[in-house]
């Protein structure tokens, strides 16, 4: 993909916060950090106009919980389209770290994280979506 360069004028305060999110992340450059925020922001669109994206969702919990495995599989088993693939972790001797890979409408994939980040028993749950187009 060939790189187009432009000028861009920006008041004084603004150019300073760009240098302080390329500190932040550890941007290369003010470029890459412009490339990360115009993808964020066309991501942030595809999710508010309910487009198909991808994402992770990220669940902890501790297995000894009361029916909290019988619960969850079956949601998964409910949303079984929606469900790319899906990876377990014993973090240790209670916790688990479940990895769920998915693709969708982004306010179905919204709902189903929701759903199972409610199952009595989850420690922390986290949906990452990204666009896909
Ligand atoms: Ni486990």
């Amino acid at each position: 993909m060939s790189v187009k360069r432009f000028g861009v004028s920006l008041e004084e305060e603004l150019l300073e916060n760009l240098d302080r999110l390329v500190t932040r992340h550890h941007f290369p450059n003010r470029s890459q950090a412009i490339r990360f925020l115009i993808r964020k922001s066309e991501v942030e669109e595809q999710w508010n106009m309910d487009m198909e994206v991808a994402g992770a969702l990220v669940l902890i919990y501790d297995h000894h919980k009361r029916d909290i495995q019988k619960h969850m599989t079956a949601l998964q088993h409910d949303y079984h389209c929606l469900i790319m693939s899906s990876q377990h972790i014993h973090l240790d001797h209670d916790m688990c770290l479940e990895t769920i890979t998915v693709k969708g409408k982004a306010s179905k994939l919204i709902k189903l994280a929701d759903k199972l980040k409610a199952v009595k028993g989850i420690r922390h749950g986290e949906l990452v979506m990204s666009g896909i187009h």
